[in-house]
């Protein structure tokens, strides 16, 4: 007969914390948000416990850079072509250090109209003029808004006019330090410094902007080099090929993408993985929503970190199309109490996230008190500025697109299929759109400010001794009333947590 597991499948919003002694040096602004990503003690952490989730609407380059800039990472996403993932690691890190290959390039026969339509294409502002227009053609001028009047001059003239020519470029020569260029820029009061070759070619671009950035963000999550620390999924089909090129594009962190990831599929990969590069990179394994998938993913796999979550997703219908899952409090206290388990047998901590179905502030904080070192969010980021997809506007109000990676539309076939045809037989995820709601800043900036304050109200300041002293309470229907605000006619619901 089928075990039936005693107790019912429990959701984050069924909890509340109880608070402990705040003490005089819990202070909001002294909190440290670092988390663990990995088993090694002395491996990669995490600035801030916040992740974003491996999908085609949310984690492009630059979901990437943002987040690790705020002391978080992307995860970037692996239902498309290995190159293109890997083109993606690549720039996230190129980023970092500070020297930018250049993307918008024109040739100087190109006409000023040529220069606006790139400029509208791509955003920048800066454009090197290469003898072959490409980003690595020998440099003969630059231009920049600065350089020309839209409506005032004629367009059909060719950009040469225009530009700042070579003879009065300031410039570095490739081998120069950040520092130096940095220093180049403020000296000649420059906002963007070309590096070239021996032979005049473009190789890359250095940017003020770049540095202020850099100054503004002490929280930045970056690797030894300085670059910014960037994830990307992969999955059990073409790890062979995938993890390589990731590899060689500089990812810091892997993670096994796969709504049920207790299978021997992924304990292969990732010892496949483990015996090619040992521990260059951080292995992920997931996602798990029992006690058993965890330990056979820790084990027997070897993960340095585990993913928590089945048919949470906001825009999942894993649970309704196939009848898998749990409710995301239940797999995350299950996994957790073996995870302490091993770590007062062995020593090891595995570190663990919880991922999917975090819909508000508060879920995400009783995730953090129930054991998840850190989270991974889709919809949450998918609202952003920077999420990879466009804005459009429904009813008076600006929406971004948001499908989940077994829908149709993401055509994730290397996911959803067991039998590894590409032809999709059903759909695990639904398209949809989310309000945008700002900036990754402009969100995570109060998330962290309400995370900080609960730790404060808990006695704790940081992640694990959050974990340590949380002691959390069910809630009934009532109660659950109760903490909205009530018997009051409410003038404007600002504070209605289904907006948070
Ligand atoms: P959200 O933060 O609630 O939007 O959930 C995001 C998570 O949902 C991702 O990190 C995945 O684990 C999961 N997910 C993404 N796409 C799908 C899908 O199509 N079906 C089921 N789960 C999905």
């Amino acid at each position: 007969m089928a075990t039936i597991l005693p107790d019912v499948s429990r959701t984050f919003s069924e909890y509340l914390l109880v608070p402990r002694l705040t003490e005089r040096n819990h202070i909001p602004s002294e909190v440290n948000l670092q988390a663990p990503l990995s088993r090694d003690p002395n491996g990669l952490k995490l600035n801030i416990p916040f992740v974003s989730a491996s999908m085609q609407a949310v984690s492009g380059t630059k979901m990437a850079i943002s987040l690790a800039r705020l002391g978080g990472m992307a995860f970037i996403y692996c239902s498309q072509p290995i190159e293109k993932q890997a083109e993606m690691v690549r720039r996230t890190k190129l980023h970092k250090a500070g020297f930018v290959e250049s993307d918008s390039n024109l040739m100087p026969s190109q006409t000023l109209q040529d220069a606006l339509n790139l400029k509208a294409k791509n955003g920048h502002s800066t454009m090197p003029v290469t003898e072959d227009g490409t980003s690595s053609g020998k440099l003969l001028g630059i231009i920049t808004e600065n350089d020309y009047w839209e409506f005032e001059d004629d367009l059909n003239a060719p950009v040469s006019k225009f530009m700042t020519p070579w003879e009065k470029l300031v410039y570095g020569k490739v081998g120069i330090t950040l520092d130096e260029a940095n220093r180049q820029l403020r000296k000649n009061k420059k906002d963007c410094l070309p590096i070239i070759d021996d032979e005049q070619r473009l190789v890359s671009l250095v940017f003020k902007k770049d540095y202020i950035a850099h100054k503004k963000h002490p929280n930045e999550l970056s690797d030894g080099e300085k670059r910014l620390v960037v994830g990307a999924a992969v999955n059990t089909h073409d790890y062979k090929e995938r993890v390589p090129a990731l590899v060689e594009a500089g990812v810091d962190v892997i993670c096994f993408d796969s709504s049920d990831g207790y299978s021997e599929f992924q304990k292969e990969a990732a010892l496949w993985v483990r015996e090619q590069f040992g521990n260059k990179i951080v292995i992920g394994g997931g996602n798990v929503v029992s006690g058993e998938a965890f330990d056979y993913l820790v084990k027997e796999a070897k993960m340095d970190f585990v993913k928590v979550g089945i048919g949470g997703g906001s825009i999942c219908i894993t649970r309704e199309q196939k009848g898998i899952g749990r409710g995301q409090a239940s797999a995350l206290m299950e996994v957790v109490e073996h995870r302490d388990r091993l770590h007062k047998e062995t020593g090891e901590y595995v570190p663990l996230c919880s991922d999917g179905g975090l819909a508000h502030d508060t879920q995400i904080i009783i995730a953090l008190a129930m054991g998840a070192d850190f989270v991974m969010m889709g919809r949450y980021f998918a609202r952003t500025n920077e999420s990879p997809t466009h804005k459009v506007s429904m009813q008076g109000r600006m929406y971004k697109p948001y499908w989940g990676e077994g829908s149709a539309r993401a055509r994730n076939w290397q996911r959803y299929t067991e039998d590894g045809s590409k032809r999709m037989k059903f759909e695990e995820g639904v398209d949809a759109y989310v309000p945008i709601v700002g900036s990754v800043s402009d969100v995570l900036d109060v998330t962290c400010a309400k995370l900080r304050s609960t730790m404060c109200n808990c006695g704790s300041s940081s992640l694990d001794e959050f974990q340590e002293k949380s002691t959390l309470t069910r809630i009934s229907e009532q109660s659950f009333e109760e903490g909205s605000a009530n018997n009051v006619s409410i003038v404007e619901n600002k504070h209605n947590p289904k907006d948070s």
